[in-house]
């Protein structure tokens, strides 16, 4: 008799895992994947027990063929606007004939318009709303997944969406690492006070810790600016906040290298970006949050994604999932489009949506990687190899999302016994 373990998954066609010896994973390092053939997965207690060839030994409650499926980490998204309420299609439709994400937001629209739907909404409403997308994003192979604030921006609010947050992790299998963005736009309240307004959002920042211990804001022209930016973060940072900044996606006004200064864990967006704040990116650990989801659906620019890992820096990739300026969240488009836009190559995007993004969000010690000890969220995917990943933008390609060692199947056929 075997050793009693809950899941065996069996000679796959490829096991595919980054690295972890230095994290970060930059430049060069981010295409050093170890892609093994053969080999099998053993799961107990939700963790990965053992990577081996010798898998006679066990005795699987569940005993899943691996010959035909190549197994990845779950993907884990380091960006998104979750949770958030009703749609803005009219918006996006008016865009498409030409005006502009500013004009919109600066007429009160954008961002403002989804603030006044989430503050309406009742909790247990948001909470239903969202729970679809988390749906299918997981059934997609995103296991873990962050979730910014941001459309409340009064403390009650904001609140509310952390509280929608705490409820959906509870119910629902993708971890979700909730971030405050409560500083995305002014409160219409402070009239442009923008001073008064961060005021009100740190005034609120200890109960913020019960749910987060990272902030985010949006530092842009008309937005919150240089100046308010610094203030706000220094500020963050002395109450222990982690720091991330949406920098550089309009202008560059030296966002992305204020982030590097105040020793940010990520700069997100960076479209516009000067050769010194690739130099400057290059030399430090704060990661660059690339979201080509956003161009695509904004038909905009693309992030300059080559040069950053050619200087040596370290990209991780997101999906910026959000009702204005990026409705997509499916990880086969977005590794496509970071591999046909963003020139990255395919080991580079899994690496960043993967051990990357986990290091962005503070659990790259139990996720973001096939290894013994950590915890089994593992996609097993039927594609010929990983290098196929993003020549299939779309495609139903996930037979087994296996998340804290349970494993979630659409396929009647996966299972030997
Ligand atoms: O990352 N740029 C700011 N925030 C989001 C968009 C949010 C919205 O339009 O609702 C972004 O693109
Ligand atoms: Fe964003």
């Amino acid at each position: 008799m075997g050793k009693k373990v809950d899941l065996l998954i069996e000679n796959l066609k490829e096991l595919v895992t980054p690295g972890t010896s230095r994290l970060p994973a930059k430049g060069t390092r981010m295409r050093d994947l170890e892609v093994v053939k053969g080999v099998s997965i053993v799961v107990d207690g939700g963790k990965i027990v053992e990577i081996t060839h010798e898998s006679d030994e066990y005795d699987p409650t569940l005993r899943v063929d691996g010959s035909r499926l190549v197994a990845l980490p779950g993907f884990v998204d380091a960006h998104t606007h979750l949770p958030f309420y009703a749609f803005r299609y009219e918006e996006f439709l008016m865009r498409a004939e030409g005006k502009e994400y500013m004009e919109i937001l600066k007429a009160g629209g954008g961002i403002y318009s989804t603030v006044s739907e989430v503050r309406k909404v009742p909790l247990h409403e948001m909470v239903h709303f969202n729970r679809r997308f988390l749906d299918s994003m997981f059934r997609k192979g995103v296991t873990t997944c962050e979730t910014k604030s941001g459309y409340g921006l009064n403390e009650e609010g904001e609140m509310k969406q952390l509280e929608c947050v705490r409820i959906l992790n509870e119910t629902h299998p993708i971890d979700l690492i909730p971030t405050f963005l409560g500083a995305h736009v002014v409160d219409k309240e402070y009239r442009s006070q923008t001073r008064e307004y961060l005021e009100h959002l740190l005034s609120f920042s200890e109960k913020i810790k019960k749910y987060t211990n990272t902030v985010d804001i949006f530092c842009e022209k008309d937005v919150f600016e240089l100046e308010d930016t610094r203030y706000y973060l220094h500020e963050m940072k002395k109450r222990g906040f982690r720091l991330r900044l949406h920098a550089n996606e309009f202008e560059d006004m030296g966002c992305a290298k204020l982030g590097v200064e105040l020793g940010a864990v990520s700069v997100d967006h960076l479209l516009v970006c000067s050769t010194t704040t690739l130099d400057v990116l290059a030399s430090s650990n704060t990661v660059a949050v690339l979201m080509p989801g956003t161009s695509f659906f904004m038909n905009k620019g693309y992030a300059p994604a080559r040069r950053i890992i050619d200087e040596g820096g370290a990209v991780a990739l997101g999906s910026d999932f959000n009702p204005g300026s990026c409705m997509i969240y499916d990880p086969t488009l977005i590794i496509h489009l970071a591999v046909n836009h963003l020139k990255m190559k395919v080991e580079e995007a899994i690496t960043a949506y993967t051990i990357n993004s986990a290091y962005v969000l503070g659990v790259a010690e139990k996720l973001g990687s096939l290894e013994k000890g950590k915890q089994a969220d593992i996609l097993l995917l039927d594609i010929p190899s990983y290098r196929a990943l993003p020549y299939v933008p779309g495609h139903d390609v996930v037979r087994a999302v296996i998340k804290k060692g349970k494993c979630y199947t659409q396929s009647t056929s996966l299972y030997l016994s």
